[in-house]
């Protein structure tokens, strides 16, 4: 039997752009999700936009009584911005109402909430004064985040400022996977280090707000870096692709410093972004209190080729390129890597080099095309490879735990199938399927009932 420590959080993860819908409702303004949607709709899987996520907005009270059926302790989602502040200033009544019901309902059923500020849902208004490319966005996030505190900290005691920061950052300014997807490398760091800088300044506004009794952290995905060989080349391009992926945030969040070393290597390229006086202090006071890791692949590297070798670079394909394991096992339909023993690494390196900072496996998850076909004769879809998968990253979550990991819960991507940017609802990654042909209906599927049994045993036979 493999027992998790006690009060463990077990739970599932969403966001506010991908489960609400009624994104043009109530007094919400757009964001560059819904722009992007009006004038490129053949983009999105099936054509189907933001405005058709799984209707959570509506449905909020029935998704928490079947969050309570399965006997979950806790919950992520995140705030819209731009339903909370349509304009960035005026405060809009009915998404203060909208989410202390959704907040309260969680927690009179014995659902910890933990919430979350930003998961890629730049509002239109700031997208068109430059986003997070221009340095104004950080106070305006900061005041963001101050409203938040103040009509929500009552209830809400576990905070999260972003959600993968690295994933608006290299979709949209280093490819084509979010707006304004520009590409170049310049950008995208200057686009970074604000996006951090609007992080500090959000937990400083926290730590001064009148509900500071809670904590406050980061999600990040933390993908372990792994070298194609121990050849000097391969290992010195694994560590540069781990100082962009994961230490200039990791090192940022939980000591309030970039790594000297990766400062220099920009600076050598012309590359380094504006910074202003006084930014050292700012991430120096305002480390975070934990640590969320979402963890769904390895990032496997190796050294460029010879001919390819440059003295200044202009992004991360100069200092390392993919490698692609020929053993790896693959979920077919995403097509990432499934590799449970990055969960162990990942905790260890937690552990060993950031002051054992309490941590929770913020999301994990596979998402998979045409679910229905694994439905039984009563509907239920048999999903047993996400049981595999899940009871895989358990193992190892629990050695790294039994050998020391601070690793506080553990949250699956998602509740219920939900809206993923352009791949719409191509892939199901819900405990809970979700019928868009018949009113959003939900029905358990097999992990449910699996999971539920996990949760109550607070573990699971090996
Ligand atoms: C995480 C994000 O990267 O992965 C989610 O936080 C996302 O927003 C999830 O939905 C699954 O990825 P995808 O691209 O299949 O939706």
């Amino acid at each position: 039997m493999l027992q998790f420590p006690k009060d463990f959080l077990w739970g599932a993860a969403t966001s506010a752009p991908q489960s609400e819908g009624a994104a043009s409702k109530d007094g919400k303004s757009p964001t560059t999700w819904d722009k992007w949607f009006e004038m490129e709709p053949e983009l999105f899987y099936d054509q189907v936009g933001p405005e058709n996520t799984s209707n959570v907005y509506a449905l909020y009270k029935e998704e928490v009584a079947n969050m309570k059926a399965m006997k979950l302790n806790s919950y992520r989602t995140s705030i819209a911005w731009a339903r909370l502040l349509p304009d960035g200033k005026t405060l809009n009544p009915k998404a203060v109402t909208f989410y202390r019901s959704y907040f309260q309902e969680l927690v009179a059923n014995g659902i910890e909430p933990i919430i979350n500020l930003f998961h890629f849902d730049m509002p239109w208004w700031l997208m068109e004064k430059g986003g997070w490319e221009v340095r104004e966005s950080t106070d305006h996030f900061a005041n963001y985040a101050s409203v938040a505190f103040e009509q929500f900290g009552d209830i809400v005691k576990k905070w999260v400022t972003f959600n993968e920061p690295l994933v608006h950052i290299e979709c949209g300014y280093y490819g084509d996977a979010h707006w304004p997807k520009v590409r170049d490398f310049k950008r995208a760091l200057q686009v970074g280090y604000h996006t951090m800088l609007a992080h500090a300044k959000a937990v400083e506004a926290f730590r001064l707000s009148r509900y500071n009794d809670g904590k406050i952290g980061i999600i990040l995905n933390l993908s372990p870096v792994y070298p194609k060989s121990d050849s000097q080349e391969d290992v010195e391009a694994a560590k540069w692709a781990d100082h962009i992926y994961i230490r200039s945030f990791l090192d940022c969040a939980v000591k309030g410093y970039f790594s000297e070393e990766f400062v220099q290597k920009l600076k050598a390229s012309d590359l380094s972004p504006e910074t202003n006086e006084g930014d050292k202090t700012i991430f120096k006071n305002n480390t975070v209190d934990f640590i969320g890791c979402n963890y769904y692949q390895p990032l496997r590297v190796q050294a460029v080729s010879e001919e390819k070798k440059v003295e200044t670079i202009n992004g991360p394909h100069d200092l390392f390129q993919g490698y692609d394991w020929p053993q790896k096992r693959v979920n077919p339909h995403r097509g990432w890597e499934i590799y449970p023993r990055g969960i162990y690494d990942i905790a260890m390196r937690l552990k060993n080099d950031y002051e054992e900072i309490p941590w929770y496996i913020s999301e994990n998850g596979m998402g998979v095309s045409q679910e229905e076909s694994f439905e039984d004769a009563d509907g239920i879809i048999q999903d047993d490879y996400r049981i595999t998968f899940i009871q895989d990253h358990l193992e190892e979550l629990h050695r790294a735990i039994s050998e020391g990991a601070n690793c506080f819960g553990y949250h699956l991507w998602t509740f219920s199938d939900c809206w993923s940017w352009l791949n719409a609802f191509k892939n199901r990654y819900g405990f809970y399927r979700v019928d868009l042909a018949n009113d959003y209906k939900r029905t358990p599927k097999k992990s449910s009932f699996w999971m539920s049994e996990v949760i109550e045993r607070n573990g699971f036979e090996k």
